[in-house]
C-alpha cells in the first residue's frame, strides 16, 4: 500500500469517498478547490492507493499551524476498512507533523464513533477535552483528542 502526498487530480475521488460516508466531516466544493489554492491556509492531504497510478482508497486532511496540526477528516473506502490504512494514514500524518517539528496533533470525533476513537487511542492519542453538543444531525459531544510528539 502507497501512502503519498495529494494532488489537485486526488480532489474529486477524495470528495466522492467523503460524501459516501456519512461520518466524515462533510466539506463544501469551495473548501475542496481551496485545498491548493495559494493562499489557502496550510494544509496537508496524504492519500492511500494500492499501487502508484491505481485508485485512492482512503485520505487524511489536517490543517498544519507551526506548533500544533489538526486533523480534519479520515476516511477509508467501505471495502478496504480493517486493512491498517487508516492507521498508516494517520501514522504518516503525525510522522509529517514531528518533521515539521510541530508539537502535537489534535482532533475532534464523534463519542459514539467508536472505529476512529480505537484507531486514535491505539496510535497514542489522548483524551484532552470534550466539547458538548459539537455535533449537528445527530447532536452529539465531541471528544477532542491530542498527541504530543517530541521533536527530534
Ligand atoms: C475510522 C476509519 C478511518 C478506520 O480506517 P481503517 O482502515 O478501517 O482502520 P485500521 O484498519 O487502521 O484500524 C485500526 C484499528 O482501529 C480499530 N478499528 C477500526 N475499525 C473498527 C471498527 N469498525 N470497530 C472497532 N474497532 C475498529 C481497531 O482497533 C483497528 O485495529 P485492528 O484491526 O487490529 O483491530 C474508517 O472506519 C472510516 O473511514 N470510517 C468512516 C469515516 C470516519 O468516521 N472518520 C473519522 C472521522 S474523526
Amino acid at each position: 500500500m502507497l501512502i503519498r502526498k495529494a494532488t489537485a487530480e486526488d480532489i474529486a475521488t477524495i470528495r466522492k469517498l467523503e460524501h459516501e460516508t456519512e461520518t466524515a466531516a462533510h466539506w463544501g466544493e469551495r473548501e475542496y478547490d481551496a485545498l491548493f489554492a495559494a493562499e489557502a491556509p496550510r494544509r496537508i492531504v496524504l492519500v492511500a492507493a494500492e499501487e502508484a497510478g491505481t485508485q485512492i482508497v482512503g485520505f487524511v486532511i489536517a490543517r498544519c499551524a507551526e506548533d500544533e496540526w489538526e486533523i480534519e477528516n479520515v476516511v477509508v473506502a467501505p471495502d478496504q476498512r480493517r486493512r491498517g490504512l487508516g492507521s498508516a494514514l494517520v501514522r504518516e500524518l503525525v510522522q509529517e507533523a514531528r518533521r515539521s517539528v510541530a508539537a502535537s496533533v489534535l482532533l475532534e470525533v464523534r463519542e459514539s464513533n467508536a472505529a476512529a476513537c480505537r484507531l486514535y487511542e491505539k496510535i497514542g492519542f489522548n483524551q484532552i477535552g470534550r466539547r458538548p453538543d459539537y455535533y449537528r444531525n445527530p447532536p452529539e459531544d465531541a471528544l477532542l483528542l491530542r498527541i504530543s510528539i517530541s521533536v527530534r
